[in-house]
């Protein structure tokens, strides 16, 4: 396999799984592929979705691909915002809308864990495959750092006790949910020469 498509169009997930595969194979994005679908994501699972964004990349561009579909559980909001993690704030928030939402469900509480996960849908040939990785940490009471996305800036990882938007890209890599899970496809493609 000398070429994938990752379907996305989110330049830090491109950033990162590109680090991660090195120079193994070629990730393109949706917009290489000239892919500017809205793809619903309209199942209730993170796997769910990751499987159809990428089955909607392969039976309509044809590209061996793979997808991603991550969520935030929170223990003390009962594992929300979890796979609705994007639309927390509404239909159309951003990731700052987001975090404080999250930081104001979460005012007062004493319990802040959380974790992220991540499913990676993996469509080679005529075989569908998914990889799952997840992370703990707890929910920082306010933003630190200036890197990364989304949750970034509250997500203290319990491995590292800096949020996300505090350490370099790499470091996020190796601890990372969406690390984890890529790595997981990356070390399966290796073993079977793909
Ligand atoms: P999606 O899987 O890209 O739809 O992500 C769901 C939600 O989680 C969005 O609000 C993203 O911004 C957020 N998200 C996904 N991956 C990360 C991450 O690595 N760090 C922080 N937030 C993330």
């Amino acid at each position: 396999m000398n070429d994938i498509v990752f379907a996305t169009n989110n330049a830090h997930k491109l950033e990162e799984a590109r680090s991660i595969v090195g120079n193994r194979f070629r990730i393109r994005s949706l917009s290489e592929i000239g892919c500017h679908d809205d793809i619903p994501e309209t199942a209730d699972t993170l796997e769910g979705n990751a499987l159809i964004k990428a089955r909607w990349v392969k039976e309509r561009y044809g590209y061996d691909c793979f997808a991603d579909d991550t969520g935030l559980m929170v223990d003390a909001l009962g594992g929300a915002p979890g796979v609705y993690s994007a639309r927390y704030a509404g239909p159309e928030c951003d990731s700052a809308a987001n975090v404080r939402k999250l930081l104001g469900e979460l005012d007062g509480k004493e319990d802040r864990k959380a974790h992220f996960a991540t499913a990676v849908a993996l469509i080679n040939g005529d075989e569908e495959h998914v990889f799952v990785g997840k992370v703990d940490g707890s929910i920082a009471c306010e933003p630190h750092g200036s890197g990364g996305f989304g949750y970034d800036p509250v997500f203290v990882p319990d491995e590292t006790g800096v949020s996300f938007a505090e350490m370099a890209p790499e470091a996020k890599n190796m601890v990372s949910h969406r690390g984890r899970a890529i790595r997981l496809m990356v070390g399966f493609l290796d073993s079977f020469g793909k």
